[in-house]
């Protein structure tokens, strides 16, 4: 059996090391790790890894997507897959900045709580990586979704492009700055994610204790002040007003699970693409 071969491009002058370990831990055999990964530059490290191994052994390597930036990230996904001809391909995987692995865990974490479909959710600090796959999980499983941002003009270019991606997604932006309505939009809602920078307090405990429908409240941030008050970070399904809390250590768990499984099902065939919605289905079937 050939050795399990993973690529990891980074565009980061250092090749994430949590990234470097997770793959191990997931059992690759062999690690070719690759930092300041531009577009530019990509496509002989993709002919690398296509030209090298045939048939069936092609499945033996894959290609992980990493780096703090996931515009560029997703620029590289996008010119891997048009390096690819027929069946002369091999499987990838974007998780840059932990964006799929984490929103993923987050939204399966929220399902244990309350039915996605059909649900009331604010996702706060949408714009950002987390945020807007957070966002889009949320409404393609048929949430009615709130996007907030301190800008209106950010909020709503977000939510035209979870749009575009998602068809008939129902999902509004907001901007939160001085508004009050904030509060009577989160008094409304079941499942409130904070996804907003770290150490950015997005709303104080005491709002988040008069939310009257509140199921669950997550936040993914991990840097103190909380991102969503009265949420520590180690919080698993915690007792939070008339909800439940979790915080971002709480939601760590599922989050390398479906980070360890992901990288394992990229050895499953040569044509896996796996992005937010794959890894969402991944951190789904863990549970
Ligand atoms: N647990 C994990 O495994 C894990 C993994 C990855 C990330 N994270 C955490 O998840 C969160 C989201 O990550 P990300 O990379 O998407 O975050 P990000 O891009 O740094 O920030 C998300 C959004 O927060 C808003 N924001 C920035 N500064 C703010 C401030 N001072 N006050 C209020 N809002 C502010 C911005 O939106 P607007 O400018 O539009 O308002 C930005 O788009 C972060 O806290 C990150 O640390 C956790």
């Amino acid at each position: 059996m050939p050795k399990r071969i993973l690529i990891q491009l980074d565009s980061d002058p250092q090749p994430s090391s949590f990234d470097s370990v997770v793959a191990i831990d997931a059992g690759v055999d062999d690690l070719l790790r690759y930092g300041s990964v531009q577009v530019t530059g990509v496509v002989p490290l993709v002919h690398g890894a296509m030209f090298t191994r045939g048939g069936d052994d092609l499945r033996h390597t894959a290609i992980f997507i990493g780096g703090s930036d996931v515009e560029v990230a997703e620029q590289l996904l996008s010119v891997c897959r048009d390096s690819f001809f027929g069946p002369v391909r091999v499987s990838l995987m974007l998780d840059a900045n932990g964006c799929n692995t984490t929103a993923s865990a987050a939204v399966v974490a929220a399902g244990r709580h309350v039915a996605i479909q059909g649900a009331r959710a604010v996702v706060l600090g949408g714009t950002g990586p987390v945020g807007r796959r957070v966002s889009q999980l949320l409404a393609t499983d048929g949430a009615d979704v709130t996007l907030t941002s301190r800008s209106l003009e950010r909020a709503t270019l977000t939510c035209q492009e979870i749009m575009e991606k998602s068809g008939q997604a129902s999902i509004k932006p907001f901007a939160i700055d001085g508004d009050h309505r904030l509060g009577k939009i989160l008094a409304e809602a079941e499942i409130v994610v904070g996804c907003g920078a770290a150490g950015a307090e997005l709303v104080d405990k005491t709002t988040v204790q008069s939310m009257t429908d509140l199921k669950v409240a997550i936040d993914l941030n991990a840097v103190p002040p909380a991102g969503i008050g009265g949420i520590e970070v180690t919080d698993k399904a915690k007792p939070l007003g008339n909800g439940v809390a979790y915080g971002a250590v709480g939601v760590g768990g599922l989050k390398m699970k479906t980070h360890r499984a992901a990288i394992q099902s990229l050895f499953e065939s040569n044509d896996r693409v796996l992005d937010a919605a794959e890894i969402y289905a991944i951190a789904k079937a863990i549970g």
